[in-house]
C-alpha cells in the first residue's frame, strides 16, 4: 500500500452526505492507504448510504458524541474492524437555531449549553474515547472556524469554536505524553448540511468569495481535507496544539 496514510487506520466522524468535510476526508485518506471506519450520528441508514460512495465501502459505527452508552462502547466496536487507531477526525458541530444568526443576546443556557457540549466537549470526549486504541505518533485532528473573531452570524457557535480551539491546545498538553498529538484545520466556508442551518450563511460566502487572496471555492472540501490528511500523517511528527487555516489566506488580512 503506498500514499501518504499508508497502513494507517483512521476513525473519521462527521459524515451526513457527501458534501461533508469528514467525506473527502475519508475518501482522500482511503485514496492515500488509509483503513477508515467511519461514525454516524442519527440517520445510520443514509450514513450507511453514503459510505457506500467511498472507493472502498466503509464500516459505521453509531455515534452520538453526547452519549456515555455510545462513547464507552466506542474501542470495542471500532476493534471489530481494526486493531488500533493511528488518527481520530473530529468533524462535529451543532447549535440550535436559537445559538445562530443573529439570536446571541437570546439565546438560552440550555440551548447554549447544548452547542458546546456537542461542537466543544466532544473533542475531548472523542479522543478519550479512542485514547484505548491509539499509541505515539497518534494525532487527532478537528475542524474550526476562525475563531479569534466575532462573525456576524455565527454567535454561539463561534463561542463553541474558541472553546475547541483552546480544548485542542489541552488536549495537546494532556495527550503529549503519550505521544499524541491535537491539531486543527480552520477551514473558509463550505457549503455543507451544518453551513445551511445558520442564517445568513451567505455573508461569509460574499465576503470570502471577494477577499480571499488565493480565492475560495465555497463547494470545493479538498483543501480542507488534505490539510487533515497533512496533519494526520507522519510529516508533522513534532507538531500539536496547532491551527492549519485553510482558507485562502482570508485570516491573513486587516479589516
Ligand atoms: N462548512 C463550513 O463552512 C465549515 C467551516 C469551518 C469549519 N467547519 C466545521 O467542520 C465540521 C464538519 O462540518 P461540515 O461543514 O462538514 O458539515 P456536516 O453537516 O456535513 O457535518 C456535521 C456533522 O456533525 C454531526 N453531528 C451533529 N451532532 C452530532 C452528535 N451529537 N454526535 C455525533 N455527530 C454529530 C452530523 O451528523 C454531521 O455529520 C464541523 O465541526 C464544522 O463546524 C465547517
Amino acid at each position: 500500500m503506498s500514499g501518504l496514510l499508508a497502513g494507517k487506520r483512521l476513525l473519521v466522524t462527521g459524515v451526513i452526505t457527501d458534501a461533508s468535510i469528514a467525506f473527502s476526508v475519508a475518501k482522500l485518506a482511503q485514496e492515500n492507504g488509509a483503513q477508515v471506519v467511519l461514525t454516524g450520528y442519527g440517520r445510520l441508514s443514509l450514513v450507511e448510504r453514503i459510505a457506500k460512495r467511498l472507493p472502498e465501502p466503509a464500516p459505521v459505527i453509531e455515534l452520538d458524541v453526547t452519549n456515555a452508552e455510545h462513547l464507552a462502547g466506542l474501542a470495542d466496536k471500532v476493534r471489530e474492524h481494526v486493531d488500533g487507531l493511528d488518527g481520530v477526525v473530529h468533524s462535529i458541530g451543532f447549535a440550535p437555531q436559537s445559538c445562530l444568526g443573529g439570536g446571541f443576546l437570546d439565546a438560552s443556557w440550555e440551548d447554549v449549553a447544548t452547542a458546546l457540549h456537542v461542537s466543544t466537549y466532544s473533542y475531548k470526549s472523542l479522543a478519550v474515547a479512542a485514547l484505548p486504541l491509539m499509541s505515539p505518533g497518534g494525532a487527532v485532528v478537528g475542524l474550526t472556524f476562525d475563531a479569534t473573531k466575532a462573525w456576524p452570524v455565527y454567535d454561539w457557535m463561534g463561542v463553541a469554536k474558541a472553546g475547541l480551539e483552546s480544548a485542542s491546545r489541552y488536549l495537546a498538553l494532556h495527550l503529549g505524553k503519550k505521544g499524541i498529538r491535537s491539531n486543527l484545520v480552520s477551514a473558509g466556508p463550505l457549503r455543507t448540511m451544518a453551513a445551511k442551518s445558520i442564517p445568513g450563511f451567505e455573508r461569509f460566502e460574499d465576503a470570502w468569495s471577494e477577499r480571499a487572496p488565493l480565492g475560495w471555492d465555497l463547494t470545493d472540501q479538498e483543501p480542507a481535507a488534505r490539510a487533515c490528511l497533512a496533519l494526520l500523517s507522519d510529516w508533522f511528527p513534532a507538531t500539536t496544539g496547532e491551527i492549519v487555516h485553510v482558507d485562502g489566506g482570508y485570516h491573513a488580512l486587516g479589516a
